[in-house]
């Protein structure tokens, strides 16, 4: 049997290729069992751990090797209860033994650029993408190496929804914004892995087709649904939307997606250098 055949029914729970005759590698079975944590023990990260695991995130691949992630961490006590108070929901902000941000840095670049006497002008949409494709690619590499060192991580983009207060307590200048902040510590609970969708509604093959597309996701959502039921009072926007029988994974999906998140996201990257051009 492929020594990824239980990881990959874990993360599918159907039918499809699980890696038969495929040498086994402990880092590809750690990502295939991998999720999120959002409950913490009390023992706290090694400062040393810490600091490879940070060589190790911004050991990823750069565009262009411009090199346009930063990494600011959040150790000051004032400002995490600060950050935290903003999203009282989701408590693990404050909780979190470490709570990195991820930050998209344009304006390096553009320092570079009048340092060396040249016309950059890095806030066009190519440069916001080019630094927030960065900085992810930066955030999941530490997700992934943390994980693998035994922590437990939860991203955290909820900061951009209050941008204004959070980049006013870290102080971040124009051309820089955070793309998520990553909460940090040893797991206090098992957690599961989540079922993605089955592989042939998110890979093609040649060309792209999603014809198939409503019969996978009802079914996706039946066995996710017997699998990790969303609880009754769990149900958003009943109001709106009414309470149903079934609410699987896209009723909740479409429900959160059809309230507008967000919204102070574009005019602050206006005002802080990006055109959008
Ligand atoms: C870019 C990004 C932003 C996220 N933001 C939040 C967040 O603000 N709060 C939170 O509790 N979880 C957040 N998450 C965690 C997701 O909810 C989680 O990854 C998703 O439910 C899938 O679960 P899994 O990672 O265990 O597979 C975020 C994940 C990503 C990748």
């Amino acid at each position: 049997m492929s020594a990824y055949a239980d990881a990959i029914a874990r993360r599918f729970g159907d039918v499809g290729p699980s890696g038969e005759g495929v040498e086994d590698n402990a880092f590809v079975r750690q990502v295939l069992s991998r999720k999120t944590v959002r409950r913490y023990s009390e023992k706290i990260p090694d400062e040393n751990l810490l600091d490879v695991l940070i060589a190790a995130s911004l050991s990823a691949s750069a565009k262009s090797d411009f090199q346009q992630a930063s990494i600011l961490r959040v150790r000051d006590t004032a400002k995490r209860a600060a950050i935290g108070a903003l999203f009282p929901a989701m408590p693990w902000i404050a909780n979190a033994p470490v709570f990195i941000v991820f930050l998209g840095d344009a304006r390096r670049l553009q320092r570079i650029g009048e340092m060396r006497g040249k016309p950059v002008r890095n806030g066009t949409l190519e440069g916001l993408f080019n630094a927030s494709v960065d900085a992810a690619l930066v955030m999941q590499t530490m997700i992934l190496c943390a994980e693998s060192a035994g922590l437990g991580v939860c991203p955290i983009s909820v900061i951009r929804n209050e941008i204004d207060k959070v980049a006013a307590v870290l102080g971040l200048p124009d051309l820089v914004f955070p793309i998520a902040g990553l909460c940090l510590g040893y797991p206090q609970t098992e957690g599961h892995v989540s079922l993605r969708l089955p592989r042939p509604a998110t890979t093609h093959l040649d060309c792209y087709d999603d014809s198939g597309l409503v019969a996978a996701i009802d079914d996706y959502d039946r066995r996710r649904d017997a699998r990790h039921a969303i609880p009754r009072e769990q149900q958003r926007s009943n109001a709106e939307f009414g309470e149903v029988v079934f609410y699987g994974w896209s009723e909740d999906k479409a429900r959160q997606a059809a309230k507008a998140e967000g919204a102070a996201f574009p005019p602050y990257l206006r005002s802080h250098g990006f055109s959008f051009d």
